[in-house]
């Protein structure tokens, strides 16, 4: 069987490949992107840009099963067109089963909305594809972690409200990806791929306060405060938005689904939220 990834020179796609190749058992596995030569080696490269359809047809030829992972565009609508182009691509190149990344939480939504991409990539899928599998995926622990370390500073996370997350590693999505490329019975099924437990903004701040030794506290704050401190930080409007979307979707609970599917996939238990910010902050 051939294995395509798409969206491999990322951290995630790099993961996916690394695991496929570790326990692929004679399959062959192919890395498309923009930037194909970045996987050094790991797996045959094809080159394959979202931006342009005839590409992917061309890379997803003769492919068995391929893994679309969505790039991090967040320019309203764009993400959406990349996937439902990237699955047409599959179509008319013959791909036989389709797997796609897709959000927790994931429901009806249109541009500005990010999670919009998500929505449009399911149901292009679903619609269309001759055999699918959707694995949604949690928010990054890693993300995170990320988080804590800039909050380290003032001492202070926030949140726009309780915030229950059941986060996952990057490596743990990657393990339950390759899980499901290499075996049966995953056709039709959407996946929750999540850490093991939820937890909430004040555990967070807990766990980075008895793992850095520093006083940590979280904050309940409004979206304006949100916005506020963000634009303080310089950071671009699209990042700010995408930011602000998320916190929204934690207080809705969109993340806040705890199930055994990476295990099931992957073989082996995914990490809990501590033990990767204990790898990660000290
Ligand atoms: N829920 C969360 O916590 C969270 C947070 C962040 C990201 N995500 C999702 O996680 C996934 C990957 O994250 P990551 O950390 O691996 O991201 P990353 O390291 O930035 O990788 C992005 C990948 O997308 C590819 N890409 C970008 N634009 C492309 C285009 N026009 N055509 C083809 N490929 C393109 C890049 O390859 P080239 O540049 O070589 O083309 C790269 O392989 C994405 O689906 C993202 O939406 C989720």
């Amino acid at each position: 069987m051939k294995i395509g990834v798409s969206g491999a020179s990322g951290q995630l796609g790099r993961a996916v490949v690394a695991e496929l190749v570790r326990r692929g058992a004679g399959h062959g596995v192919v890395g498309i992107s923009r930037t194909p030569e970045r996987l050094q080696g790991q797996a045959e490269g094809r080159h394959g840009d979202f931006d342009a359809p005839q590409s992917l047809v061309r890379a997803y030829e003769g492919l068995d099963r391929v893994l679309l992972i969505p790039s991090v565009d967040l320019r309203p609508g764009v993400r959406g067109r990349q996937m439902k182009d990237a699955i047409d691509a599959a179509n008319n190149a013959g791909v036989k089963h389709l797997f796609l990344v897709s959000a927790a939480g994931t429901r009806q939504a249109a541009p500005p909305e990010m999670r919009e991409a998500y929505w449009t990539a399911e149901q292009q899928l679903i619609r269309t594809a001759p055999t699918w599998t959707i694995l949604r995926m949690n928010y990054y622990a890693e993300a995170m972690a990320q988080e804590i370390q800039m909050s380290l500073g003032t001492g202070v996370l926030t949140g726009l409200g309780e915030e229950r997350v059941a986060y996952v590693s990057r490596d743990d999505l990657a393990a339950a990806a390759a899980g499901a490329l290499l075996s049966e019975g995953h056709a039709g099924a959407i996946y929750n791929v999540c850490g093991p437990a939820a937890v909430t903004g004040a555990d967070r701040a807990r766990m980075a306060a008895e793992l850095t030794g520093k006083p940590v506290q979280f904050a309940v704050i409004t979206e304006a405060l949100l916005r506020g401190g963000l634009a303080q930080a310089n950071l671009p409007p699209e990042i700010v938005e995408a930011m602000v979307e998320i916190k929204h979707s934690f207080v809705a609970s969109a993340f806040d689904i705890v199930s055994g599917d990476a295990e099931r996939l992957a073989g082996r238990k995914p990490r809990a939220l501590r033990d990767v910010l204990a790898a990660t902050l000290t």
